[in-house]
């Protein structure tokens, strides 16, 4: 058995702790912290005081939230938060228990204020609002509204309904807006919170991807020590960064292990086999498992069925390239690198966590207690954060801005039997598509645009003097800033013909190209 993975230590950087009050609000306040290059962690509201402040946090926001401060069992907060000394800022929900646990009053008046909704600024010098216009707009989403500040508090904004829209208390420190500064929607809500930061707390904007590496490189040498890790690379940016950083502090100590389930879109493979592996100098084992996932998807149709082999598949076949590392290497390897990201450790809960894989289900060899201890160096990383850190550690372009792909790659992008014709035709429309929205300039604004061959479908068409009977392909462009909704992407026309003139010439079977118009809900971003 290996031994346990150990604490990863406090970062030493100037923290603000984000709590968290429900409804997703704190991920987003967390990012714009962090873009005002102050280092942030998101918090469960459940946690006592006490150990907020044992994190030493250097100021403290309290996010927005669903409940009314009215509602029983709505959350609420022990006092001795704002007698800690700790600059505090509540947004929303935040502000409004900030105020009636303050002392200033909060009534339940029904006069609901929802969207977009002029805020005037009385206090226009304040520490908040200093430099920006009194007359600005501001994203509301509330019942209740607060109509006496605390004691000590200057009221420095209010709007039509609400006469207390934002106060502040420059000798506690404390500070709150009835509004949601960190959506986009609120004109000027970067500013404010970069006041808060800034000048109400006085943090410098210090914190950077290139501190992150150094960092991470510490730790992971302190954690990885002279065994060794293994690391499995799916094309995709989160693996690629996060074992990018690992072979930055352990060098040969990592290998890293790419199967190719011949489900990859045009040229990625040559991607990680030759450019990622000059931009970092990993040690990088290929498997060659194509055949293998092609003759298990044989007659296959069901997209649920289709998931559940290469899944499967995939598992078979890494663990047996494991086996055979560790066969090479020796009992040494102690370490498996993951991917893992902020949001996904922010929704499962989950804390400082040192979750060992147990390698149950392997066929490969390995012997039974086998346990891998986990490198997850992005593990306080956003989606954004993790591409600016791939920046820094010089890696392709092409592997740093990529769309998310999913596991499952072109499998679960053909409506039908898939086959190795049915892949290289998607994979030249793919690229066709890929090249015109890069071309276009169109790469940041799209989230990502999968390409879907239907393959069970044919229509009929002219081409030169003869009639045609081929494959429609669906582009499926949508935006989005997680994925959990979409919207589709509304792209130039001339984009969308210029792609569409070239794929009906150039991919043969394919006589058809039309746009997905649905967002989601009630779409998938995936067809399958
Ligand atoms: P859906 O289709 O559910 O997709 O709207 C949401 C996001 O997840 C990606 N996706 C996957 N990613 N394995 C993955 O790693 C999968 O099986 C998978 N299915 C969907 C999808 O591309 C989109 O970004």
């Amino acid at each position: 058995m290996s031994p346990a993975t150990p604490e990863l230590p406090v970062p030493s950087v100037d923290t603000v702790l984000v709590v968290d009050f429900g409804a997703q609000y704190a991920q987003l306040i967390a990012r714009r912290v962090r873009e005002a290059r102050v280092y942030s962690e998101i918090v469960p509201s459940t946690m006592p005081v006490s150990e907020m402040l044992a994190k030493n946090p250097k100021a403290i926001i309290l996010s927005g939230g669903p409940s009314s401060v009215y509602e029983e069992g709505a959350p609420r907060l022990d006092r001795a938060l704002f007698e800690a000394g700790v600059p505090v800022f509540g947004m929303c929900y935040g502000f409004q228990l900030m105020a009636i646990t303050l002392g200033g009053t909060v009534d339940n008046t029904g006069a609901r204020e929802y969207g977009r909704t002029p805020l005037h600024v009385s206090r226009a010098g304040s520490t908040l609002f200093e430099g920006t216009p009194t007359e600005q707009s501001v994203w509301m989403s509330h019942g209740d509204a607060c109509s006496a500040a605390p004691a000590g508090f200057t009221v420095t904004a209010s709007t039509a309904v609400v006469p207390v829209a934002a106060f502040e208390d420059d000798e506690r420190r404390l500070y709150g807006v009835q509004y949601h500064p960190e959506v986009l929607h609120s004109t000027h809500g970067q500013q404010i919170l970069e006041h808060f930061l800034y000048r109400g707390a006085g943090l410098a904007p210090t914190w950077t991807t290139h501190n992150v590496v150094d960092e991470q490189v510490a730790l992971i040498k302190e954690q990885v020590g002279d065994k060794r890790a293994i690391c499995g690379l799916s094309g995709g940016v989160d693996s690629a960064v996060a074992a990018a950083l690992v072979a930055r502090a352990v060098g040969d100590q990592l290998t890293c292990v790419y199967v190719d389930h011949g489900l990859m879109r045009k040229g990625e493979t040559e991607q990680v086999e030759k450019d990622f592996v000059a931009a970092t100098g990993v040690k990088l084992k290929v498997v060659d498992a194509e055949e293998r996932f092609l003759t298990a998807l044989k007659g296959v149709s069901d997209p649920e069925e289709k998931r559940k082999i290469i899944g499967r598949e995939f598992i078979r076949v890494f663990e047996q390239a494991q086996a055979e590392i560790i066969a090479d290497e020796g009992p040494a390897v102690e370490f498996l690198v993951q991917g893992t990201l902020y949001p996904d450790v922010v929704e499962s809960g989950g804390g400082t966590g040192t979750a060992n894989i147990k390698s149950h289900h392997n066929v490969g060899g390995l012997p039974e207690d086998l346990e891998f201890q986990l490198v997850e160096p992005l593990r306080k990383l956003f989606k954004d954060e993790v591409r600016m850190v791939g920046q820094e550690l010089g890696l392709p372009e092409e592997i740093v801005q990529r769309q998310p792909f999913p596991g499952p790659g072109l499998g679960i992008r053909i409506v039908g039997e898939v086959t190795k014709e049915r892949l290289d035709l998607l994979r030249e429309a793919d690229a066709i598509a890929r090249e015109e929205l890069t071309a276009a300039g169109l790469d940041r604004e799209i989230w990502q645009c999968p390409v879907v061959l239907l393959a069970d479908v044919r229509s009929v068409g002219v081409q030169g003097d003869g009639r045609t009977y081929g494959h429609p392909v669906v582009l499926r462009p949508v935006s989005s800033e997680d994925a959990m909704t979409a919207d589709w992407s509304r792209l130039p026309y001339e984009v969308l013909a210029k792609i569409s003139t070239r794929i009906t010439n150039e991919v043969r079977e394919v006589n058809r190209v039309v746009l997905d118009v649905t967002s989601k809900p009630p779409g998938t971003i995936e067809w399958e």
